[in-house]
């Protein structure tokens, strides 16, 4: 960002042709294409000296936040805010879900004061279906326990794409905690439906059940539980969050052992690409999953992760509701 540049446009007219975005799972590569290629058109607006679009006037966006989150909370709220919609955030906490209201009564509450679209993290896997089911408004899943979180992975496939030109025969390594991550799994469809070849790195224990067509309930990838051999030859890895808020048990002998064989360090790097990327959903569980000197190197790119959010947000409220044609 940073840039002057001030050209207005006029986005695509093929719209999504969907009420909610629930996961990736569902999704074609041409409606992932066209999100990522609207995003790229929802940078230049980032780029401008004033960041403002009328697309989604008269809109209005409410942030349902459950569950604890930084990145995805704030950028919902500035994606809605450049496209001109009412943005109204609203977390469990302080809110009647803690008076036991359900969130069903919950959604439909939202829905009668007046909500377009209701973005929804939940701690619950189904939470975002269950609400879609009972509203009119659309839907956006913002994480949804161990399940997905679609938004996560369309700014994660847009940042690859950004640097390499493509998505089809990338090879992308998830590295870490994939058995209680909703990032790895929405990434798994959405690479997997864009061309790029996935290889998971993990102990057994916090990799998905396998079953004979392999991890249950995704669709196929590699699994390569020795770190060197996943990155032979990668063009990216994306390190995982080791979440201990969400194992039950002691899955990993010590976090030590865990990072002497999983962690990301120069030295592991030299075996993929000379040009290989490094990426992170974040929070970070500092000199967890990547070496401290990894983090802000000239290979990750967590940053442009976290910017490129702002853009596919965005692009997904916009295809999602925004006027035809509007100039932007
Ligand atoms: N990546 C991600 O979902 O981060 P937050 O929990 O901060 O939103």
């Amino acid at each position: 960002m940073g840039s002057t540049m001030c050209r207005s446009f006029t986005v695509s007219p093929a719209m999504l042709k969907r009420r909610h975005v629930l996961d990736l799972d569902d999704f074609a590569a041409a409606e992932i294409e066209l999100i990522l290629n609207v995003g790229l058109s929802m940078r230049e607006v980032l780029d401008r000296p004033i960041r403002r679009a009328p697309a989604l006037r008269g809109r209005t966006v409410i942030n349902m936040f459950y569950e604890a989150s930084t990145r995805t909370r704030v950028s919902f709220e500035l994606a809605a805010k450049t496209l001109s919609a009412d943005v109204v955030n609203v977390s469990a906490s302080g809110s009647s879900v803690e008076k036991g209201e359900s969130i069903v009564d919950t959604i439909r509450t939202l829905e009668a004061l007046g909500a377009d679209t209701i973005v929804i993290r939940h701690g619950r896997s189904g939470a975002p279906y269950l609400a879609a089911r009972n509203t009119s408004a659309t839907v956006i899943n913002a994480g949804d326990g161990w399940h997905a979180h679609p938004t996560q992975a369309l700014l994660d496939l847009f940042t690859l794409r950004a640097r390499f030109g493509r998505l089809k025969g990338l090879s992308v390594v998830i590295v870490g905690d994939v058995l209680h991550s909703r990032v790895a799994r929405s990434n798994i469809w959405g690479l997997t439906i864009c061309g790029a070849h996935v290889t998971l790195c993990a102990p057994h224990t916090l990799l998905p059940a396998s079953g004979q067509a392999g991890c249950v309930g995704l669709p196929p990838v590699r699994v390569e539980p020795d770190l060197a051999r996943a990155l032979d030859g990668a063009h990216a890895v994306m390190a995982l969050r080791m979440q201990h808020e969400r194992q039950e048990g002691a899955l990993i002998p010590n976090l030590r052992e865990y990072v002497s064989r999983y962690q990301i360090t120069r030295a592991r790097l030299t075996r993929a690409r000379p040009d290989a990327l490094v990426l992170h959903p974040g929070p970070l569980n500092e000199g967890i999953e990547l070496a401290p000197d990894i983090v802000m190197s000239d290979r990750s790119v967590i940053q442009d992760q976290v910017t490129n959010g702002v853009a596919i947000r965005m692009a997904l409220l916009y295809l999602l509701h925004g006027d035809r044609d509007v100039e932007i």
